[in-house]
């Protein structure tokens, strides 16, 4: 009697085949799986292993734990918004050979360190926005993304983005840089440049992108900066100058020398006239 509900129960678990049932305090419908707001410290230990969608935004998780997802080769969606999260363990993505969208907006990460997401080959969006403290992206961060099309870097506290970190994304799409404290100094010169050069491909939320420093152009839209803004950049001395520099200044030291040597000469020749003239009077 006592027995067989427990029955039904095991039997159901083992039709559902998917290892895990669903987390307490998650809901779980087709291959979603959602444990958003749910107050959480940390992730559900256990998942369906046909897990494909994975929400744990709106939580209050500050780490997950090295190998969490190395059981779930069917998942697609990763959710972690508005979390504490400041790093992913290494080789988090290992298994995770499907995972398409990872989101990461609205956590504490203040560096992207790199080949973060290295083996995470099939990503095609990355959402990073929303990090108040983010102020560095490693040249590596994004390695591997051969696939991404959508990065989101808006509303951080980036002054810079190496261009080599962008540069490694040939499929890369939309970019969104808004809400940065850019420093629009020479170094954003390339940058920008790069910027300009994929507009047509590589959509961005360039109105919203502006200038935090230097003082001259503090405010401006990033995209208002022409080639002049960075004339500045280009004041370098060519080979050609040193050379010119170097064969003047042998000039004037030479003819300084010759004009000291006509100088004494002269002034000599005139003292021993003068004491003549007056040897004369005498
Ligand atoms: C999984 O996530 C994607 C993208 O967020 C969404 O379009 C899809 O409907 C989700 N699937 C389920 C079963 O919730
Ligand atoms: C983040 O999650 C909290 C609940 O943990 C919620 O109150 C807040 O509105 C969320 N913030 C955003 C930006 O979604
Ligand atoms: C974010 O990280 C800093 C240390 O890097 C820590 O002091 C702070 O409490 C964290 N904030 C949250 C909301 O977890």
């Amino acid at each position: 009697m006592l027995l067989s509900p427990l029955l039904v129960a095991a039997a159901a678990a083992a039709l559902a085949g998917a290892g895990a049932s669903c987390p307490v305090l998650c809901a779980c419908r087709a291959q979603a799986v959602d444990c958003s707001g749910r107050r959480l410290f940390s992730v559900p230990p256990e998942l369906p292993l046909d897990t494909g969608n994975l929400s744990l935004a709106h939580n209050r998780i500050a780490s997950i734990p090295p190998g969490y997802l190395a059981c779930y080769a069917e998942l697609r969606v990763l959710d972690l918004r508005n979390n504490s999260l400041a790093e992913l363990p290494a080789g988090l993505f290992l298994a995770a050979t499907r995972l398409a969208h990872l989101d990461l907006s609205y956590n504490n990460f203040s560096h992207v360190a790199a080949d973060m997401f290295l083996e995470a080959r099939g990503l095609l969006r990355l959402d990073l926005s929303h990090n108040p403290g983010l102020r560095r992206v490693h040249p590596q961060a994004f390695r591997g993304l051969a696939q991404l099309r959508d990065l989101d870097l808006s509303y951080g506290a980036l002054g810079a983005l190496s261009l080599e970190a962008l540069e490694g994304l040939p499929g890369l799409v939309t970019l969104q840089i808004g809400g940065n404290p850019w420093v629009c100094g020479c170094t954003m010169e390339p940058f920008l440049k790069w910027l300009r050069s994929r507009v047509q491909r590589c959509s961005s939320d360039s109105q919203l992108a502006e200038c935090r420093a230097p003082p001259e152009v503090e405010g401006a839209p990033l995209f208002s900066l022409t080639e002049e803004s960075f004339k500045a950049c280009h004041l370098t001395l060519t080979l050609d100058d040193y050379l010119f520099i170097a064969f003047v200044g042998f000039v004037v030291s030479i003819a300084s020398v010759a004009t000291n040597f006509l100088l004494g000469i002269t002034a000599n020749c005139c003292h021993r006239w003068s004491k003549a003239s007056e040897d004369e009077e005498i």
